[in-house]
């Protein structure tokens, strides 16, 4: 059984989740408006991947017979003044959600919940590959600076990215 302090705390992270998703979708409105499908589809995978973990969070409360309860989504931030601009956007946002996974890991020691701590240990592992791939192209971005060639060649090569589920 869940405590009421860690049934909120696991909700607020399915509506975080969300939100991320949210924000990347955003992102992908974004890039397509920039005739730039490949960064598209590079961030389409990312809000992919957050609904996935939105609904493991979603189970995980269900299986601890806690329930569920879904919350508005906030307006994501839709413009930015660049692919890099957005892409910053998007590594800052993992950081804040790796410090997000951080803070249930120490609520679920506190609360002596050891099932949920061993829950979250896949998001902990999870967080370093997300801020992994941002950080990979947020470079990579920096190394172009203004040269255009090699931004369109990068959009083709972020057209390959498939979403494939995380094993559990
Ligand atoms: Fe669900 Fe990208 O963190």
């Amino acid at each position: 059984m869940l405590s009421d302090k860690m049934e909120k705390a696991l909700n607020d992270q399915v509506n975080a989740e969300m939100f991320s998703a949210y924000l990347y979708l955003a992102m992908v409105a974004y890039f397509q408006d920039k005739n730039l499908s490949g960064f598209a589809n590079w961030m389409n995978v990312q809000n992919q991947e957050e609904t996935f973990h939105a609904m493991k969070f979603f189970r995980y409360i269900a299986e601890r017979g806690g329930r569920v309860s879904l919350e508005a989504i906030e307006k994501p931030q839709f413009e930015w003044e660049s692919p890099l601009a957005a892409m910053e956007a998007a590594q800052k946002h993992e950081a804040y959600i790796t410090g997000r996974i951080n803070d249930l890991v120490n609520l679920a020691i506190k609360e002596k919940d050891h099932a949920t701590n061993s829950f979250l240990r896949w998001f902990v592992d999870e967080q370093v590959e997300e801020e992994d791939s941002v950080n990979e192209v947020v470079q990579k971005l920096r190394l172009l600076g203004s040269h255009g060639g090699g931004l369109f060649m990068m959009d083709r090569d972020l057209a390959t990215r498939v979403f494939t589920p995380p094993a559990e």
